[in-house]
């Protein structure tokens, strides 16, 4: 029977570029989708941007543009990104979208309506410079159980405590620096403890992976309480109706986003109705499967069933959870050049070593997967291209020269074709599973089967005999025909590559009833490389292309090189005067200023923050490179550099403030 399945995403926030991790997710969700609709099922895929929540407020603030825009260029970025790894959403919306904001007061309409909200009163860190109440990342201050400094709102780094933002010592906002203060406000919960003996059925019922009901079950069993959905103005998000000042937690309309984009998506094509993939009677009927991360297990095994049986929807069919990733055995890191972005990978490699080396690893568990960068190599160039890729390339080149490109009218060894298609249930199942390392194991083992065959029987020996050409033909035909099995099994995996291997056998995209029956007699067309090798100099070259400046680190040390005068002369130096300077949440090193260059405004980030308190600057003049390109940091762009002298720390010198100078004048 044809099941009708919705597929999901996490997520990605809107607040940075996709990278490995992002894609990781996006990948194994893409190539389980491919199986099954490979397989003859109905499957629709949708994901979103998450745009809400005080990150997107500030870091928009930052950039000098409003949230608005933020969102629309990240969100064409993030669809760039995906296309290039072959991700094939049916609909990539956003969280801050007219169909979130209707859906999300309707569920909101329908708990209150069902009294399973509640308001409390909430004392949370408040920053009275910038009016705002702090979340635990905005935050830092001592641990309150071992006192190590510079610890965020929610846990400490150096002893793993967990506690109140409004325990820590001395605490300071990460937003203006200012001391909080302990401010009082009304908030709304959710009454999720009265969905306790619901969640321990529906979880332990097959919609998650064994290991992470054993994680539940501590929640479960340690008693759940009730969920704060609501946040305080100002905040960038859904007002709560109602309400004046309320704003729904970026997590309570994060995954009603996956509504949203479906909703989005159903608006333009008729085959698609909403109730049945989220109404009540849907389930048992249509499949919803949700693909995330270890980190968010809580959100989408506790909160969001909950939340969509309390407003009367269907509940997830299955929760697909996968752990991180390291490369090299460690986290990513900027400065070590791991943390890849995909715009940055695609600039040097083929999309499909990646979807393929994270193949290698999906084994439908919630392990970590360490991407080492020389197996990534050493996988790819061996497996696919030595292995796979090589069956394809031995075989065709008689076919074309001596055959016409035809196919022989037979195979030569049936039964080893009929052992490559019985293949098709176990691999079957394991796509079903997750466990697409299975898979990419039995493709290899079969590959290695036909080389070993192609080899004995050595067709360009045969040719050359006077009673061996039809036995040459055929032995060419079969080799091709076991490749095509192969090609068909990692269709979900490498489209690309299936694609094109569709193409030179002369043949519409495969489907799972090319399984049925072997390629005969058929016409092919010339061979072209169907995978090229992996150079592990374009690895290096990617990882080095992937190295950050650290924060602050970017003002550049200069070089002892000579420069002409021609040279020196492009550099427009200008006084400016310090409209504003504040400083950055995130960033220790940087203050960011409003230049006035007295031929406008413009915003630079400099390097001067362990110098400078950012209230002794405004009205100080600077000299600026005023040609500089401005450069997107992930603090916002800057539109030129702000000179200064000395070695660094407290002695950091800028124009003096008596020099004369005025805002606008050239510097020669
Ligand atoms: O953790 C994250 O990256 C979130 N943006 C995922 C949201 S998934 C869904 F619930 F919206
Ligand atoms: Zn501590």
């Amino acid at each position: 029977m044809t099941r009708n399945i919705l597929v999901t995403s996490a997520l990605p926030y809107t607040n940075g570029a996709i990278h490995l991790g992002h894609l990781l997710e996006h990948i194994q969700t893409d190539i389980w989708v491919r199986f099954q609709r490979l397989h003859g099922n109905n499957c629709i895929y949708v994901s979103a941007d998450d745009t809400h929540g005080t990150g997107t407020m500030l870091n928009a603030e930052r950039a000098g543009v409003t949230p608005e825009a933020l969102i629309e260029t990240m969100h064409k970025e993030h669809i760039r990104d995906f296309a290039g790894f072959g991700v094939e959403h049916d609909n990539y919306h956003s969280t801050h979208s007219e169909e979130n904001r209707a859906l999300s007061e309707m569920i909101f309409n329908r708990l209150k309506d069902k009294g399973l909200i509640h308001s409390k009163d909430v004392a949370q860190l408040y920053d009275p410079v910038r009016g705002m109440f702090l979340a635990d990342r905005f935050v830092k201050g001592e641990c309150p159980r071992c006192g190590a400094p510079d610890q965020y709102g929610d846990n400490c780094d150096a002893c793993s405590a967990t506690y109140d933002a409004t325990e820590l010592g001395s605490p300071r906002s990460l937003v203006s620096d200012a001391e909080p203060l302990v401010k009082h406000s009304e908030h709304y919960f959710f009454d999720l403890p009265k969905f306790t003996d619901m969640l321990k059925a529906w979880t332990s019922s097959g919609a998650v992976q064994p290991e992470v009901v054993n994680k539940l079950a501590e929640w479960l069993d340690g008693g759940l309480r009730s969920w704060d959905i609501s946040r305080d103005a100002p905040y960038f998000g859904f007002l709560i109706p109602g309400t004046e000042d309320k704003y729904f937690y970026v997590w309570m309309d994060a995954p009603i986003g996956y509504m949203a984009s479906f909703q989005n998506l159903a608006n333009r094509r008729e085959d698609l109705d909403f109730d049945a993939f989220w109404g009540a009677a849907a389930e048992g009927k249509t499949e919803l499967h949700h693909f995330i991360g270890k980190d968010i297990v809580n959100f989408h095994t506790l909160f969001w069933p909950a939340v969509l049986q309390a407003s009367g929807l269907r509940k997830p069919t299955r929760i697909h959870t996968h752990g991180f990733i390291t490369v090299n055995g460690v986290k990513m890191s900027k400065s070590r050049g791991t943390f890849i972005q995909a715009s940055t990978y695609l600039k040097h490699l083929h999309p499909e070593c990646l979807r393929y080396y994270y193949a290698t690893k999906l084994n439908g568990r919630v392990d970590d997967y360490d991407i080492n960068l020389e197996d990534f190599v050493q996988r790819v160039n061996a497996d696919l291209v030595g292995k796979v890729v090589n069956i394809a390339s031995r075989c065709a080149g008689l076919i074309s020269s001596q055959f016409e490109g035809a196919l022989a009218a037979h195979l030569e060894d049936e039964a080893l074709w009929r052992q490559f298609a019985a293949a098709r249930g176990r691999i079957a199942e394991w796509y079903e599973a997750g466990q697409v390392s299975r898979v990419m194991r039995e493709v290899l083992a079969l590959a290695d089967l036909a080389n070993q065959y192609i080899t004995k029987q050595e067709p360009w020996q045969r040719i050359k005999q006077a009673d061996g050409r039809d036995q040459a033909h055929s032995v060419c035909s079969q080799g091709l025909n076991l490749f095509r099995i192969l090609a068909v099994y990692l269709t979900p995996v490498l489209p690309a590559m299936s694609k094109a291997a569709a193409d030179f056998l002369g043949v519409r995209p495969f489907t799972w009833a090319d399984l049925d029956k072997p390629l005969l007699g058929e016409r092919i067309n010339a061979y072209r490389p169907l995978f090229t090798r992996m150079r592990k100099k374009d690895v290096d070259d990617l990882v080095e292309a992937s190295k950050e400046a650290e924060d602050g680190k970017d003002q550049g040390e200069g070089s002892d090189e000579p420069i002409s005068i021609d040279h020196f002369n492009k550099v427009k130096l200008k006084v400016a005067r310090v409209v504003e300077a504040a400083l950055i949440a995130e960033a220790d090193k940087l203050l960011r200023l409003t230049l006035d260059t007295g031929d406008g405004q413009r915003q630079v980030l400099a390097g001067i923050r362990s110098a400078y308190r950012p209230e002794e600057l405004a009205g100080r003049l600077v000299v600026v490179v005023a040609n500089l390109a401005p450069r997107k940091t992930r603090f916002g762009i800057s539109e030129g550099m702000v000179l200064a002298a000395g070695p660094g720390g407290e002695d950091i010198f800028l124009l003096s403030p008596d020099s004369g100078a005025q805002a606008g004048m050239d510097v020669r």
